[in-house]
């Protein structure tokens, strides 16, 4: 049986309470042992001095385009972009071509990912048929297919009695229903409503578009029992929003992507349409609340929101497509806010693993003895630039793009191999 042992990996786990230095022994699929010192002739040493271990990490929230938009991205190209972030579960968003609504779409994403075994890939289905926000999807089939969570994510459920609906099967079933909240009648634009969209005169996406559905849903969840996971929360108001409803104990959940805590919609100014996501880059007072509530535990997770586009579909900004790249960049933004006191490691480690595996109820986001070797090694002090030599994506629409990044991971381990290795 292959065995491999870390080294002098400083630990940080939060499923266990566990921060200190110590060795892992990993055999066949799962961790054996984690002390002190921890011997086994046979094993194949990594030295990780220097190097911290976490549960690798989860993301919730990637758009692999695959089927039907493969020259963006795929699920290889996703897979290995995945695991030099630190990646070894993602969640796919269904708004692939055909979207992910039956369970033969459902299984070609499963299998494809079996097919390559670099990462654990769960397909998400929509919540509506086509996610055209009619009819339901057969939640029941898409679960047995091996759905993990509902979304028709890039568009909103704008019909509450469908996602009243969708919410009931959703505490039947136990699956999370995860909403892009953004009502399509106020978000009609490009970019915040505010002094950027005024000063380049262009259309707007205001933050009550955002808020209303959040809200909504939350009420919704309340009364239901269902639970909602807001998907991308970017407003002040939002995170009070979700903060009332948790202490109501509804159940909901909600994640930021990283970008939405580093940059304000006055990176617009700077590179153009690569700062043009759903929802849009806020205010600084937005941008402060979001690193409040990732502080004060509101929000319960990060997930990268990688949304890979083709250059040509990045042009001028009223044309461009929405949405950044975010796999391989997510560890180096999140460091930087423990670098600025903004969270510890154990906040980090938890917001990118132990909460989002809790969140859709998989094996993973922990180092305990007996558990699933999936882990990421990683530096939190090298230096490295992100551009064509480091990237594994097919895309490289992000603001980031060619810029110094501080925090790099040296292996990532799934199941017990390994499948991502620094040079
Ligand atoms: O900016 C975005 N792009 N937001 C979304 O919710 C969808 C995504 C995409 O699919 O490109």
């Amino acid at each position: 049986m292959l065995r491999h042992l870390i080294k002098n990996a400083y630990v940080v786990d939060p499923s266990t309470g566990l921060e200190g230095k110590r060795d892992i022994l990993i055999e066949g699929e799962k961790i054996k042992r984690i002390g002190e010192e921890v011997f086994e002739p046979e094993a194949q040493i990594i030295d990780a001095d220097g190097l911290i271990a976490a549960p690798g990490f989860v993301d919730l929230h990637v758009h692999f385009r695959d089927p039907g938009q493969t020259y963006k991205e795929d699920i290889l190209s996703g897979s290995k972009s995945a695991v030099a972030g630190g990646f070894t579960t993602v969640v796919c968003m269904p708004n692939t071509s055909p979207p992910i609504d039956s369970p033969e779409v459902a299984q070609y994403v499963i299998a494809k990912a079996n097919c390559w075994g670099l990462c654990n890939v769960y397909p998400a289905g929509t919540i509506t048929r086509g996610r055209k926000g009619e009819q339901l999807s057969d939640f029941f089939l898409l679960k047995e297919a091996g759905c993990v969570a509902f979304t028709d994510d890039g568009s909103p459920v704008m019909d509450a009695g469908i996602m009243r609906r969708a919410l009931q099967l959703s505490a039947q079933l136990g699956v999370p229903i995860l909403n892009h909240c953004e009502d399509d009648s106020l978000a009609e634009g490009v970019v915040n409503e505010g002094e950027v969209s005024a000063l380049l005169g262009i259309s707007s996406r205001p933050p009550e578009a955002e808020d209303v559905l959040n809200a909504r849903d939350c009420i919704l969840a309340h009364y239901t029992g269902g639970h909602v996971h807001i998907q991308h929360l970017t407003t002040a108001l939002g995170t009070e929003i979700v903060r009332i409803f948790k202490g109501k104990g509804t159940p909901v959940t909600c994640e930021v992507n990283p970008n939405h805590l580093v940059f304000t919609e006055e990176e617009t100014f700077r590179t153009g349409s690569m700062a043009r996501v759903n929802p849009p880059l806020r205010k600084e007072e937005d941008l402060k609340a979001l690193r409040s509530a990732l502080a004060d535990g509101t929000i319960d997770c990060i997930a990268t929101d990688h949304a890979p586009h083709g250059d040509f579909e990045k042009g001028r900004i009223e044309k461009a497509m929405p949405g950044m790249i975010g796999l391989q960049t997510a560890l180096p933004i999140m460091l930087r806010l423990v670098e600025e006191g903004v969270i510890d490691m154990k906040r980090m480690v938890q917001l990118m693993s132990t909460n989002p595996a809790r969140i859709i109820g998989i094996d993973g986001g922990t180092l305990r003895e007996g558990s699933v070797a999936d882990i990421v090694l990683f530096d939190p002090k090298r230096e490295w630039i992100f551009g064509e030599e480091t990237n594994f994506s097919k895309s490289k629409n992000t603001p980031l793009w060619g810029k110094k990044l501080k925090g790099k991971v040296i292996y990532t381990i799934k199941g017990g191999k390994i499948v991502y290795k620094d040079n």
